[in-house]
């Protein structure tokens, strides 16, 4: 995954640039079932180290392979790993939202 390092500063970056601070304090960025405990579940995971991605950002059968990746950053970082049932919920949550096709 060499793309891997830019792709994160281009989410960050999306992620400074939707912030209007002249429209609302809060981020504006929209993200599928936000009054759901699904997206708090998602949210809570995934944004330690970086905005949260959008759901789009891969298909239904690229998210679990990232999830995983992303469980090692924890474990190389001396973070707690997520719970089984923590990754299961975020990648249903992916999964339900993601990219439709192939890319
Ligand atoms: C421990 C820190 C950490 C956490 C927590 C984390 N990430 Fe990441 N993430 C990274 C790092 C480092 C990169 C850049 C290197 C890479 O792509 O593996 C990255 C990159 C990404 C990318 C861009 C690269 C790609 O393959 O598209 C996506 C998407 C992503 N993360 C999704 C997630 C999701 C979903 C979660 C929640 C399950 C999550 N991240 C939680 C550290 C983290």
């Amino acid at each position: 995954m060499k793309s891997g390092p830019l792709l994160l500063v281009g989410i960050l970056v999306t992620g400074i640039a939707a912030c209007d601070p002249g429209n609302s304090p809060k981020q504006t960025v929209d993200y599928p079932e936000m009054d759901s405990p699904a997206f708090q579940n998602y949210r809570a995971q995934c944004s330690e180290c970086h905005v949260p991605p959008r759901t789009t950002t891969h298909t239904a059968a690229e998210w679990p392979s990232v999830i995983a990746r992303m469980q090692q950053h924890r474990v190389q970082r001396r973070m707690a790993p997520m719970k089984a049932s923590e990754m299961t919920a975020v990648r249903d949550y992916l999964v339900r939202n993601a990219a439709v096709g192939t890319h």
